[in-house]
């Protein structure tokens, strides 16, 4: 809501007058009801309920959607009808199986995601009706249920194995461990521990509120555009090195600095501006990030549950953690480990290839792209989103024509 902090300039727009903000550094692009960032302090929430209560304090993944999109915690008998009828649409169209032919088998999972997610559009006209709240709601289940599938068939394909078909008699995100590591002749049996750890990495990334991707879905829904469409860019933008691939970065980082006694000189190329430190940073948090604090707990009962406590990945992030906490060139800048810190670790060890981990965001961010695109939709003064620039190009001249140019 508009505090003291907040100005409000729509009435500049009347007078001609418009505000330069490349970057979005100090522009809200609009009202939202779904998630809160404090970022001094370092805290989330969801529809008002804190992070680490829904991710460590009894939640599940399928419960936080249900909290995002409709903006309250289930009773029992509304949770077991958003499950059942998630749980029972999980199946892709025949037809759409095809479509992973066409990609080469080394394509980037993300690529192929791009792609598939768009094309559903082309298999369910009936969402374009988006001014009725039936329908966007049926949109919202579709996606939901279909994106682990679709993900899960990226991996398969590029490992070239069978596509694994979903099992109804299993969790939602057991049912996404099944499906990607399950074999005619080893079918996937749910560790707990680790179900837990996934599903909670699945909660840790369901919504940021206006983060590049959320707001690609909102600007490419604002044309009333088809809602799969929309989140396909919305996936299409988590993929870059600064968003959702940063945990496939921070790995590849790991890897290639390789021991602690590296760290120092892998440090000084970080304050000469030749490479970031992966995994640290953000936009909004000027604090530690609370679901880094949550993977990293997390990151310590997977090790334990596999017997991998003397990991020597995670021994190595929390000596770059440790030095960057106490290093005046991250202290003064306000640079603190995010989410992405340890979610790839916890992923290796969860046996999810680096090249997944980024899908594996997608599959978590679904749920707050689309309750955002909802939320934007259900509001009868939704404008199309349409930024201004400062023109610095050259001034009005003539148009030469070829034989006169010498
Ligand atoms: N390593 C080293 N220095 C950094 C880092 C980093 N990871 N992040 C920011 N800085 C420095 C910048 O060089 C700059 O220094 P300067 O003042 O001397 O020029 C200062 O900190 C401010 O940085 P900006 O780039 O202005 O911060 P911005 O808010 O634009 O960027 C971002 C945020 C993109 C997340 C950035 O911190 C980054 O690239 N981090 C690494 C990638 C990453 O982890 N991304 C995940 C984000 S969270 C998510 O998507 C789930």
């Amino acid at each position: 809501t508009l505090g003291p902090s907040v100005v409000d300039i729509r009435t500049f727009a009347k007078t001609g007058m418009f505000t330069f903000d490349p970057g979005f550094l100090a522009t809200a692009s609009c009202e939202s009801k779904i998630t809160f960032i404090d970022g001094d302090q370092g805290q989330l929430y969801y529809r008002g309920y804190p992070i680490e209560q829904l991710a460590e304090g009894g939640s599940d993944f399928l419960e936080t959607c249900y909290l995002l999109i409709y903006g309250e915690l289930p009773s029992k008998a509304q949770k077991d009808e958003f499950v059942k009828t998630v749980t029972e649409h999980t199946m892709v169209h025949e037809q759409l199986t095809r479509f992973w032919q066409g990609f080469r088998r080394d394509a980037h999972p993300m690529a192929m995601m791009v792609g598939v997610v768009g094309a559903l559009s082309a298999f369910y006209q009936d969402s374009l009706d988006v001014a009725n709240p039936r329908h966007r709601e049926v949109a919202i289940y579709r996606l939901l249920s279909k994106i682990p599938t679709i993900a899960a068939m990226c991996y398969r394909y590029s490992q070239g194995l069978p596509f694994a078909y979903p099992r109804n008699d299993l969790s939602y995100t057991a049912n996404f461990m099944h499906m990607m590591f399950s074999t005619p002749c080893a079918p996937y049996e749910p560790n707990p521990v680790l179900v837990r750890a996934l599903d909670r990495i699945l909660i840790l990334h369901a919504d940021h509120e206006q983060n590049a991707s959320t707001s690609t879905v909102r600007l490419s829904g604002s044309s009333g555009a088809n809602p799969f469409a929309c989140i396909a860019a919305g996936i299409a933008t988590l993929w870059g090195p600064s968003h959702g691939g940063a945990n496939e970065a921070v790995l590849l980082m790991l890897d290639e600095i390789g021991s602690v006694e590296n760290v120092p000189a892998f440090m000084e190329g970080v304050k000469n501006k030749t490479h970031k430190l992966m995994g640290f940073g953000h936009r909004v948090y000027k604090n530690m990030d609370p679901r880094a604090a949550i993977m990293k707990r997390t990151c310590d009962e997977v090790l334990a549950e596999l017997g991998l406590q003397d990991d020597p990945k995670f021994k190595l992030a929390m000596a770059l953690e440790k030095i960057a906490l106490e290093d005046e060139y991250f202290v003064s800048r306000k640079l603190y480990p995010n989410v992405d810190f340890y979610s790839g670790i916890v992923q290796s060890a969860l046996g999810i290839p680096v090249e997944m981990f980024t899908v594996i965001f997608a599959v978590a961010r679904t749920v707050g792209w689309i309750s955002h695109w909802n939320e934007m939709m259900s509001d009868p003064g939704m404008k199309i989103g349409r930024p201004r620039q400062l023109y610095t190009g050259a001034p009005r001249r003539d148009y030469v024509k070829m034989a006169d140019r010498g």
